[in-house]
């Protein structure tokens, strides 16, 4: 059993998204443009009615998927095909843009805490222009394994001491957990190869990894896992830590970006762009 060592440790950065929302990235900036297969992760944590209330109009996607997991707050989704979803606290919303959509994603409070993650999925060329699908779970529906040490894992995407999350028929054949490790634990899951993965720390901080190469990775931060076979987390003494594990399987194929359109060349994005323009979404 190889343990994967931290490859890489980035704190996420303070950025505006959408109309004017305060993200924090932590994966797809100038630091760590992308972690094969995905291409951004944010953290959004607000308190103030003002930094969130202006939410994310309609903008498009093509090529990739993007997957919005709250934890505190509500948004509403909708898009140009009729599609319509309140998203609330637990809720997961795995949507696969396909060939296109357009859609807005608003909040749906006016006070109180908004706490989310948006994920950035590619797509395999062979899938950039499949059909638009969504898989929106309700919390209640995505199983919480709980160990006899206490860490507690919310299976969102992938399978954890043979319990299988709800997320299906994803191409890169994702991970995507919401781990609790209580203080000095250690929770230890299988990762095998090809997978690879990443996890960002939302509450507390642990060790990743073992021996030398290990790392303190602490709130906001993410920490991108090297090769092995197996993860190895372990929360600090002092405070239990919160965090999300994410791995697929890597495409290996060239990724050209501009903006929410993620093909694998030039051409292909003239087209889309020029679809979006023409009103073919
Ligand atoms: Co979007």
């Amino acid at each position: 059993m190889q343990i994967r060592q931290p490859a890489q440790v980035v704190t996420a950065m303070a950025t505006q998204e959408g109309a004017g929302v305060t993200v924090h990235r932590a994966l797809g900036t100038p630091l760590l443009p992308d972690a094969d297969p995905f291409l951004m992760l944010d953290e959004f944590k607000n308190d103030d009615p003002k930094r969130y209330m202006a939410g994310f109009p309609d903008h498009p996607h093509r090529g990739m998927e993007t997957v919005t997991y709250m934890l505190a707050g509500a948004m509403r989704h909708k898009d140009n095909q009729g599609n319509e979803g309140k998203l609330r606290p637990g809720d997961v919303q795995w949507m696969t843009a396909g060939r296109g959509i357009i859609h807005s994603e608003m909040p749906e409070q006016e006070k109180g805490l908004m706490w989310g993650f948006q994920l950035w999925v590619n797509l395999a060329a062979k899938d950039k222009m499949t059909k638009p699908r969504y898989q929106e779970i309700k919390g209640a529906d995505i199983p919480e394994v709980t160990r006899a040490d206490g860490v507690r894992t919310k299976i969102i995407a992938g399978s954890l001491d043979g319990m299988t999350g709800p997320v299906s028929g994803i191409g890169v054949s994702p991970l995507y957990f919401d781990i609790t490790v209580p203080k000095a634990v250690t929770f230890e899951h299988p990762l095998p190869e090809p997978h690879r993965g990443f996890l960002y720390m939302f509450e507390g901080k642990a060790e990743v990894g073992e021996g030398d190469k290990a790392r303190i990775v602490p709130r906001g931060s993410l920490a991108v896992l090297g090769a092995g076979d197996s993860v190895r987390i372990s929360a600090s003494a002092g405070s239990d830590a919160r965090m999300l594990l994410i791995a697929g399987r890597p495409l290996n194929e060239p990724v050209v970006k501009y903006g929410p359109f993620v093909m694998n060349t030039r051409e292909q994005i003239y087209q889309a762009i020029d679809d979006f323009q023409s009103g073919r979404f």
